[in-house]
């Protein structure tokens, strides 16, 4: 490590070229050194959930051969865990691969909002939530970084689409911004302190990310305290000078000198302030030192792949969510007579492609594992063809006759690769025909079927009526199949619930009409109801509700309590409530408090996810969970005042299953400020000014002058209007309206005199 002084010293002595090469990458994994003066390099590699580290020769596209490593399960079951400590012993485990390997920074985790299921990248994605998304990376940052390892949360910020990337504008609210796709990263950079930030490729509201000021200044930085280093994503730059000005540290990968050569110009011809450079090769070099602290010691670091290998079964096995399980299908007994099928139990889908696909040094498939715990008593079918939607008759034939003799047909589905990657989106929710027929053949012959799914993001399940079970194991990484064995036979119960909701169909998401945009352009028009708060709020059926996931045992939920039946805005609330394993065997449940909304005129979701436990429970055990809920437990953020903001009402508290599934709940009474306007004129609206406790004395005494009606109404008139419109036509009136109300008797020089007097009023309280 070198001190802020020393750092200071090094930069002193640099040349105005030295500096501005500093600014961008050696390569396409290095950052640039300059031996001359006592400057490393240091090596930064893909992640998020294995490592991506290549040989040294590198291609320009990043694509070459990495190292033989090992594959952990993909974002969408790490999320899917709903367990903070296993995702941070990940974290841990990759952070000592990163010290053995040399490398000083790991890109991930990555954390972008699912908007829609279509993202291509929605694998690598946690959740449709902020609040899960952001405790979750919040555990595996802080995992890698405990072994002095940087991470890279990424892509800062609303890249929720693949479709043209490096140029869409992603056009949104403040309010969503901040509510849904920023919150995702505020938790985890104030409370887990990233080393960097990559910023996104797409724009924001027509800017880019990495020369957004407001993004990777204002808010991080300024707001959010962030005071590590802010990494483009590979390629995002376009103005470098703009970019560095606006927040942007390090361009990677390399720019091959023409950056570096647009800076220089830029500050000779006085468009970049040098002071600023200067700031910024400090910061860089306070990474750099920071990083190559780890190099030259990896010795004292195993990358022990097999040990690596065991971590990733346990962990695969509570990435699985049990979707269904009629009469207790599953788990089988080990001596039944099953017939499976499908190509993913011999070679699994365990991982997504791009960016994040790792080299694995061993792949364990189901059949595998069958093999190695000595399981004789099933046939195997191929079914489909992995890799293709590509219908084949004597393959289907074959799965079908395997299953006519079989106690149970279990039937390893899901996506192919091409059908979901980086780089592209997906243009509809379905699985390969292909597939689908076979499923629908074997069901016809077969005793009990079990659909076991590999795919990175939701799909349509035309066979989820007929199904005796499904397992949904997402990319459960290269062990796989161990973890597959392990749940199905009932060693571990499925303790995985859904991060986030499986739509019947495609056209239900509330993205459906905005995604991905026309040319350059995706609206954000669903604004804050993303996923389940869409859903909840137009009481609309899934196909599985955010949250949920069946286990093989049953739970008790009681004595729910809260610390205060009133408090106040900002006030901390603390939460208990005790689980019962009711069942048999052993199992995790996850714990999920909501927190149900006031009611307020302002819109928000009926419910949102504000704290989760996962608990492991021997049969008959109980455990007090607790959560501690805070003023952004309850809060929106409110445009007017550029805040978060508690509405004053009673709140439920909420202990759910899942988002539809509430099984206690108590309220709280929030007392709160209200927001009032600042200032009135001819327009506001009488309903406000009479509520504005400030004036509302003053008010009255002006409608007091309103001739009232005191006539006996006709019954026409009786008929035509009701008290709901005869408040309506006066509350919703403006100010203005007093001189038709008054019948001419309050003219405009009156209003005048009475905006005087409450803006005066409400200008001294202030
Ligand atoms: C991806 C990043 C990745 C980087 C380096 C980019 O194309 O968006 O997630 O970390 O490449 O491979």
């Amino acid at each position: 490590m070198k001190s802020s002084e020393e750092i200071k010293q090094i930069v002193s002595t640099l040349t105005l070229e030295e500096k501005a090469s500093l600014c961008s990458g050696l390569t396409f994994w290095f950052t640039k050194d300059i031996p001359g003066k006592g400057i490393p390099k240091i090596m930064v590699s893909d992640g998020p959930v294995g490592l991506r580290k290549q040989d040294l020769k590198g291609d320009h596209l990043g694509m070459n051969d990495s190292i033989k490593a090992v594959c952990f399960p993909a974002g969408v079951g790490m999320a899917a865990t709903f367990n903070k400590e296993l995702y941070k012993e990940m974290g841990e485990a990759l952070g000592e691969e990163c010290r053995a390997e040399d490398v000083a920074v790991i890109l991930g985790p990555a954390v972008n909002i699912k908007r829609s299921p279509l993202c291509g990248r929605n694998f690598e994605y946690l959740s449709e939530d902020p609040f899960v998304a952001s405790e979750m990376s919040t555990s595996y940052i802080k995992g890698v970084q405990s072994k002095h390892v940087g991470t890279s949360i990424k892509h800062f910020a609303v890249n929720n689409m693949e479709t043209r990337r490096f140029s869409a504008s992603s056009n949104l609210s403040e309010r969503a911004f901040r509510e849904i796709y920023l919150a995702a990263f505020e938790g985890p950079i104030r409370n887990a302190k990233p080393w960097t930030v990559m910023c996104s490729y797409n724009r924001i509201n027509g800017e880019l990310a990495s020369e957004n000021k407001y993004l990777l200044t204002d808010i991080l930085r300024h707001e959010w305290g962030f005071e590590g280093n802010v990494v483009s994503d590979w390629g995002a730059v376009s103005n470098r000078a703009k970019a560095l000005t606006n927040g942007l540290n390090l361009e990677m990968p390399t720019s091959y000198g023409e950056n570096d050569r647009e800076l220089v110009k830029a500050v000779e011809e006085g468009k970049l302030d040098e002071k600023i450079l200067d700031a910024n090769v400090e910061s860089l070099l306070k990474l750099i030192f920071e990083g190559y602290d780890n190099i030259g010691n990896s010795s004292e670091f195993i990358f022990d792949r097999d040990k690596h290998h065991d971590l990733a079964a346990e962990i695969a096995a509570e990435t699985f969510v049990l979707l269904k399980n009629e009469d207790n299908t599953l788990p089988l007994k080990k001596d039944s007579k099953i017939a499976v099928i499908g190509a993913y139990a011999k070679t699994p889908r365990y991982q997504g492609g791009g960016s994040a696909h790792i080299n694995c040094h061993k792949i364990v498939g189901f059949l595998d594992a069958c093999k190695e715990n000595g399981l004789s008593n099933i046939s195997y079918a191929q079914g489909f063809p992995a890799t293709a939607d590509d219908f084949n008759e004597s393959l289907c034939e074959e799965a079908v006759n395997n299953a006519k003799d079989a106690d149970v047909a279990l039937i390893f589905a899901g996506l192919p690769d091409i059908f979901e990657s980086e780089g592209y989106d997906r243009k509809h929710m379905q699985m390969p025909k292909c597939q689908l027929k076979v499923i629908e053949e074997v069901m016809k012959v077969a005793g009990k079927v079990v659909i076991v799914l590999h795919n990175g993001s939701p799909i349509e399940m035309p066979f989820a009526d007929k199904a005796d079970a499904i397992l949904e194991c997402y990319l459960g990484g290269q062990a796989v199949g161990k973890a597959q064995y392990d749940v199905i036979f009932g060693d571990k119960s499925p303790s995985g619930r859904l991060a986030e909701t499986f739509p019947i169909k495609l056209e239900d998401n509330p993205s459906y009409l905005n995604f991905p945009g026309t040319l350059n352009n995706v609206n954000y028009c669903e604004d804050i109801f993303v996923g389940y708060r869409y859903y909840d709020k137009k009481k609309m059926n899934v196909l599985f509700p955010f949250g949920f996931g069946l286990s093989y045992s049953e739970f008790k939920y009681d004595n729910l309590k809260i610390s205060e039946d009133e408090i106040n805005a900002g006030d901390e609330l603390n939460v208990s409530v005790n689980i019962t394993n009711i069942g048999n065997i052993e199992a995790k449940e996850v714990v999920q408090l909501y927190v149900k909304n006031c009611s307020t005129p302002v819109l928000r979701p009926i419910r949102e996810i504000k704290g989760f436990e996962k608990v492991n429970l021997k049969p008959g055990e109980t455990k007090t969970v607790t959560f501690t809920l805070n003023k952004r437990s309850f809060a929106y953020y409110e445009e007017k005042i550029s805040d978060w903001y508690v509405p004053a009402g009673e709140y439920e508290i909420e202990i759910g299953k899942n988002s539809r599934d509430i099984v206690l709940s108590k309220s709280v009474n929030i007392k709160s400020e209200p927001i009032l306007p600042d200032h009135y004129d001819y327009n506001s609206i009488m309903e406000d000014l009479l509520n504005d406790n400030r004036i509302k004395d003053i008010v009255m005494r002006y409608c007091s002058a309103m001739a009232p009606d005191s006539r006996e109404k006709s019954e026409v008139e009786k008929e035509s209007m009701n008290e709901e419109m005869e408040y309506a036509g006066f509350m919703y009136s403006p100010l203005r309206s007093g001189l038709y109300f008054s019948e001419g008797k309050i003219l405009y020089d009156k209003i005048d005199e009475l905006l005087e007097e409450i803006n005066k009023i409400i200008a001294n309280d202030k």
